[in-house]
């Protein structure tokens, strides 16, 4: 019995990356109509927001689909750590005509919790997936009540190796190419972090679970290539933020297709935590990794207002960015087509 075409019925094991910040319902719609599994992600909704999207999205589609969340601990806030952080941006808070007095501080992200599991109790969608780990043992046992299947990303044998020891029903191996946030979760030791071409075939080697490749596959050979490094299906993000059903802005969709997206790096002056992103000024001058940055989330309330006020001028200097390190071809064609493409290719019929 196939995971990808039996019990959630693809007609190729395609899916669709969650993209916090970039997609909702009408993307994951779209995937889904082609037959690939789209992904709703639930990081930065209110419990009301998610359950509004996954209602919206049941009603454009009948056919399963992923609810993603993070899983990170919220960190104590460190008051050192923070002034740090206010001194670093405060320059820039002065350059762009913003008081520094008023730099907001507080959570971006909540992780995945009671409420959530509330909400997946109500509308029992057929995958949740999780980014940084797992939720604790009583709210993952609440997820698998409901019949869900659980995946969640490693990026190292290690993490893989976890993740199959508390219950997941398949490992999403993020290599280093990925655009977004690393999945990291074991360590936070950058050194440790490996390409998909590495990464894939040794996590395939070390369980006995599906294992899913991301990071990097945004085309038909990349799909053959993980097809032939052992992968079960692939999870493709950065391909998908320029078609018209993603919710990227112009900034980024303008970045994404310039000679700029050749150019990606780790920061953590978006959120406090590792995430590719195409480099700009703010990565440039304190990063792109910054010891200021405080703790994920708590970095994103106060470099918020720059990126705001910067979009105001029509420009991407404070913006997280992301991408992933292949974004050569990335298309405003429809999701749908993206998708079909991506299927075509995963069963022999592309060029
Ligand atoms: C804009 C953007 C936002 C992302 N947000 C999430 C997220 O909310 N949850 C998650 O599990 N992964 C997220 N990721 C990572 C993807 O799941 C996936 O690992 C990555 O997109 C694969 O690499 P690719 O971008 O090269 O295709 C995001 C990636 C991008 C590009």
């Amino acid at each position: 019995m196939d995971l990808f075409s039996d019990t959630l019925s693809l007609a190729a094991p395609i899916l669709q990356a969650p993209m916090a910040g970039s997609q909702g319902h009408a993307l994951a719609a779209a995937v889904c109509a082609a037959g690939g599994l789209g992904a709703l992600p639930a990081a930065m909704l209110t419990p009301e927001g998610l359950d509004a999207e996954i209602t919206a999205l049941r009603q454009h589609t009948q056919r399963p689909f992923n609810v993603n969340f993070f899983a990170h601990t919220v960190p104590q806030a460190d008051a050192a750590r923070l002034a740090r952080w206010h001194a670093a941006l405060t320059p820039y808070y002065q350059a762009l005509g913003l008081d520094p007095a008023a730099m907001p501080q507080g959570a971006g992200r909540t992780p995945f919790n009671a409420q959530a599991a509330e909400v997946i109790e109500k509308h029992r969608p057929a995958v949740v997936s999780f980014h940084f780990g797992l939720p604790a043992d009583e709210l993952l046992a609440r997820v698998k009540r409901t019949g869900a299947l659980v995946w969640s990303s490693a990026t190292t044998v290690d993490e893989a190796r976890w993740l199959v020891q508390h219950g997941v029903d398949a490992v999403i191996a993020q290599g280093l190419e990925a655009g977004g946030h690393r999945g990291m979760f074991l360590t936070d030791d950058l050194t440790t972090q490996v390409g998909t071409m590495a990464l894939l075939p040794q996590i395939v080697a070390a369980v006995n679970v599906p294992v899913i490749a991301a990071g990097g596959v945004a085309d038909a050979a990349g799909i053959r290539a993980a097809q032939a490094l052992g992968a079960s299906a692939v999870q493709i993000g950065t391909a998908y933020l320029c078609t018209p059903q993603a919710l990227t802005s112009a900034i980024h969709r303008t970045a994404l297709q310039s000679e700029a997206a050749r150019h990606t790096a780790l920061t953590n002056l978006f959120s406090g935590r590792p995430a590719r992103g195409i480099v700009n000024l703010v990565m440039r001058e304190l990063g792109p990794m910054c010891d200021a940055a405080p703790a994920f989330p708590l970095a994103t309330a106060a470099i918020t207002p720059l990126r705001v006020a910067a979009e105001a001028k029509g420009s991407g200097d404070f913006s997280p960015l992301w991408s992933g390190q292949n974004a050569s071809q990335l298309q405003d064609v429809s999701a749908e087509v993206l998708t079909q493409s991506f299927i075509d290719a995963w069963r022999g019929q592309s060029a």
